[in-house]
């Protein structure tokens, strides 16, 4: 189908650049004209292990010729394996499996009610991104989100990332939760500082509030640790997860730690294909693949060679202003809009994305290469000196 067709069809709620992709296998993807691109943003966010990763397409072949749907009121060994995998790299507790992010913020924000009705606040962070659905959206800082949805869900309040003091007033005993992503994605890369960490923390235990961190786009390894909060000294109650979690399938979860398990009870909350035996398939090769292949190290090291890379360009480019992140989930802030450097960098056969206006984003998988991040670098170089 050409892409005119396409566009009497499909709604346009995305603007698309004008390429087709039919095929991936790790960093590289190809358009159907056969042109190879080197992909350092494999599905938005969703490709810690590149395309089509070997491990990860062996275990969907596996689980299709077994079965491909099971309803959540029976027992489906995939999706216990997954949580279980889950569970021992993160913290005691159970997991709640639904199919994608915002999903998994919308069951996180129901859990965080249920617990307590009368505690009617939830703080998130100004420029934080959880979703497109009316919670989710409204739980989002962003107000380029939000307009035009109105009425929006009540009780959320914002709070400037990383001002401690504007946290310390913003909670009372009325505040449920305080959710925040460790490093805001679509916000433009900024990583929350230790010390707002540590007072998001401390504030919910002096108020009985709950700490959900948002792990959708920095979880699964993207950061060097398997969960971002890792790098922090504190633990979630609530964690929520997706995209790189199927390894390209679509699924989302959300981790409850163990004292809080029993709020949602039978009939509280559900998802029909949340959990299904080939997304669970698949996130149990995504962990499988990520501990045998030394990944979460590799991510540690291609980060750092990468962002001193990154460092390096700064030094001969008037227009980089700073180069930060975490790990593999790097920005470089622009002093201009970054949408045409987007353009250049896919005419040299480099897929990247710009956020927040200014910021390039660079998250390729993490089995990415020295060579790869060197070709990557030289593209986006040139794409800035035009
Ligand atoms: C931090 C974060 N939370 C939630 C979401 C929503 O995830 P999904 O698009 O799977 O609903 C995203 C998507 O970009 C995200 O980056």
């Amino acid at each position: 189908m050409d892409q005119t067709e396409f566009d009497k069809y499909v709604l346009k709620t995305y603007k698309r650049f004008p390429i087709t992709l039919v095929r991936g296998r790790g960093m590289q993807v190809w358009d159907e004209n056969g042109n190879e691109y080197l992909d350092f943003f494999p599905g938005w966010g969703s490709g810690n292990l590149g395309h089509c990763h070997p491990k990860v397409v062996a275990a969907l072949h596996e689980q299709l010729d077994k079965i491909m749907h099971v309803p959540n009121v029976y027992y489906n060994e995939k999706q216990g394996e997954l949580a279980k995998l889950i569970i021992a790299d993160s913290f005691d507790g159970q997991v709640f499996f639904s199919n994608s992010g915002a999903e998994a913020n919308e069951g996180a924000l129901k859990l965080v009610r249920k617990r307590n009705p009368n505690k009617k606040t939830i703080i998130t962070l100004k420029n934080s991104f959880h979703g497109r659905t009316i919670a989710t959206v409204t739980a989002t800082g962003q107000s380029e989100y939000q307009k035009g949805f109105d009425p929006l869900l009540g009780g959320f309040v914002y709070c400037d990332i990383n001002d401690c003091a504007m946290l310390e007033k913003l909670m009372n005993e009325n505040v449920a939760a305080i959710m925040l992503e460790t490093v805001q994605g679509e916000g433009g890369i900024v990583p929350v500082t230790p010390e707002f960490m540590r007072t998001a923390r401390e504030l919910c235990d002096r108020f009985d509030a709950m700490l959900i961190i948002d792990e959708v786009q920095t979880g699964i390894g993207r950061t060097g640790k398997m969960f971002a909060y890792q790098h922090y000294d504190v633990q979630p109650d609530v964690m929520t997860l997706a995209k790189s979690l199927g390894g390209g399938m679509p699924i989302g979860a959300f981790v409850v730690a163990r004292k809080y398990c029993d709020i949602l009870q039978p009939g509280n909350h559900g998802s029909t294909f949340g959990g299904n035996p080939l997304a669970c398939a698949a996130g149990v090769a995504v962990f499988n693949a990520i501990h045998t292949e030394n990944l979460l190290a590799n991510a540690v090291e291609m980060g750092d060679y990468f962002r001193n890379k990154l460092e390096e360009l700064k030094s001969k480019s008037a227009l980089i202003r700073e180069v930060r992140g975490l790990g593999l989930m790097l920005g470089v802030e622009l002093t201009k809009p970054g949408a045409k450097i987007v353009d250049k960098c896919r005419a040299r056969n480099l897929l990247i994305n710009c956020t927040h206006q200014t910021v390039l984003r660079l998250m390729p998988a993490i089995n990415v290469t020295k060579k790869q991040i060197d070709r990557a670098v030289a593209i986006i170089g040139a794409a800035l000196a035009e």
